[in-house]
C-alpha cells in the first residue's frame, strides 16, 4: 500500500461533517490469483469512510450554565467555555416570579453578543415568555426555550413568533410536569426543535439530579429518536451516563463545570458519554 496525500473540495451535503480541505488518500493493492497479477488503485477520504460507518443521530451539545460562571466577567468566561469545547453557553433567564430568583434578561444577552458568536442556548423561566420574544430576539439569542407550564393556551402563537424572530424554539417542563404535556408542541404544525428536561426544580444551580427524571427522557427518545432532548440540572461526572443512555443528547452543566479544576476535561467526558451512549446509522 502506498498512501499519497491529495487535495479537494467537500461533496454537497457534506459541509457540515467534512473539512473542506480533507486529504484523499490513494492506495495501491495487488491481488494475485493462480495465473496472475492484478493491481488496483483506491481513491478515498479516510475521515469520510470513519464518519459514514458511524454517523451519531443526533449530536451531543455541551452547554455549561453560565448561571455558575463568574457574571463579572462574563464575556471571557464565555470564551473560556468556548475555548474548552462547549458547544452552547446556557443561559438561564430568570424573572422573580415563575422561579423564586431574579438572573439576567436581554441587555445581558445583547452585551455578550457582541463578544461571542456562539449559540446562546437560553432558558426562560419567566411566567409571561411571549413578552421576551421580541427583545431576545434582537438582542442575539440563538435558542428561545420556555415552560410548557406557562403556555398551555397560547404555544403556537409563541412557536411561530420565535421563529419569526430568528431564534430556535423549545419547551421546558419541570419535574412535576408529566412528558406527555409536550408531545403536543413536538408534533405540532409548527414544531418546537428540542424538549427541555428539567432534572432539578428551575431556580438555582448547585441542586441535587434527579434520577426519576430520566423516564421521561427515555418516552421522548423512543417516540422522537431525531429529536434534541435537553437536561437540565444537577449533570456532572457522576449523573452523565444515566442521562446519556436514557437518551438526553444536549448536556446542561453548571457547578460540575465551572467548580471543577479542569472544566476542559468535564466539558469532554460529558461529551463522550453521549457520544458512546447515541445509536448510529
Ligand atoms: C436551574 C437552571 C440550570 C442551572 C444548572 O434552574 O435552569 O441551568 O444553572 O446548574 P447545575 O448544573 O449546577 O445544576
Ligand atoms: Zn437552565
Amino acid at each position: 500500500m502506498f498512501p499519497l496525500n491529495l487535495f479537494a473540495g467537500s461533496s454537497p451535503g457534506e459541509e457540515e461533517e467534512t473539512k473542506p480541505d480533507s486529504p484523499l488518500s490513494l492506495s495501491l493493492c495487488k491481488i494475485e490469483t493462480l495465473s496472475e497479477s492484478h493491481f488496483f488503485f483506491f481513491l478515498f477520504n479516510p475521515q469520510s469512510v470513519v464518519r459514514n460507518s458511524r454517523k451519531m443521530v443526533v449530536s451531543p451539545k455541551i452547554a455549561p450554565s453560565m448561571l455558575s460562571s463568574d457574571f463579572a466577567n462574563l464575556a471571557a468566561e464565555a470564551k473560556r467555555m468556548v475555548d474548552l469545547g462547549a458547544d452552547w453557553l446556557h443561559m438561564d433567564i430568570m424573572d422573580g416570579h415563575f422561579v423564586p430568583n431574579l438572573t439576567i434578561g436581554a441587555p445581558v444577552i445583547e452585551s455578550l453578543r457582541k463578544h461571542t458568536s456562539a449559540y446562546l442556548d437560553c432558558h426562560l423561566m419567566v411566567t409571561n415568555p411571549m413578552d421576551y420574544v421580541e427583545q431576545m430576539g434582537k438582542a442575539g439569542a440563538s435558542g428561545f426555550t420556555f415552560h410548557v407550564e406557562v403556555a398551555k393556551e397560547n404555544w403556537q402563537e409563541l412557536v411561530s413568533k420565535i421563529k419569526s424572530a430568528g431564534m430556535r424554539p423549545g419547551v421546558a417542563l419541570k419535574p412535576g410536569t408529566p412528558v406527555e404535556e409536550v408531545y403536543p408542541l413536538v408534533e405540532g404544525e409548527t414544531p418546537v426543535e428540542m424538549v427541555l428536561v428539567m432534572t432539578v426544580e428551575p431556580g438555582f444551580g448547585g441542586q441535587k439530579f434527579m434520577p426519576s427524571m430520566m423516564d421521561k427522557v427515555r418516552a421522548l427518545r423512543q417516540k422522537y429518536p431525531t429529536l434534541d432532548i435537553e437536561v437540565d440540572g444537577g449533570l456532572g461526572p457522576s449523573t452523565i451516563e444515566a442521562a446519556a443512555e436514557a437518551g438526553a443528547n444536549c448536556i446542561v452543566a453548571g457547578s460540575s463545570v465551572f467548580g471543577a479544576p479542569e472544566p476542559g476535561k468535564v466539558i469532554s467526558l460529558l461529551r463522550t458519554s453521549v457520544e458512546k451512549a447515541q445509536p448510529t446509522t
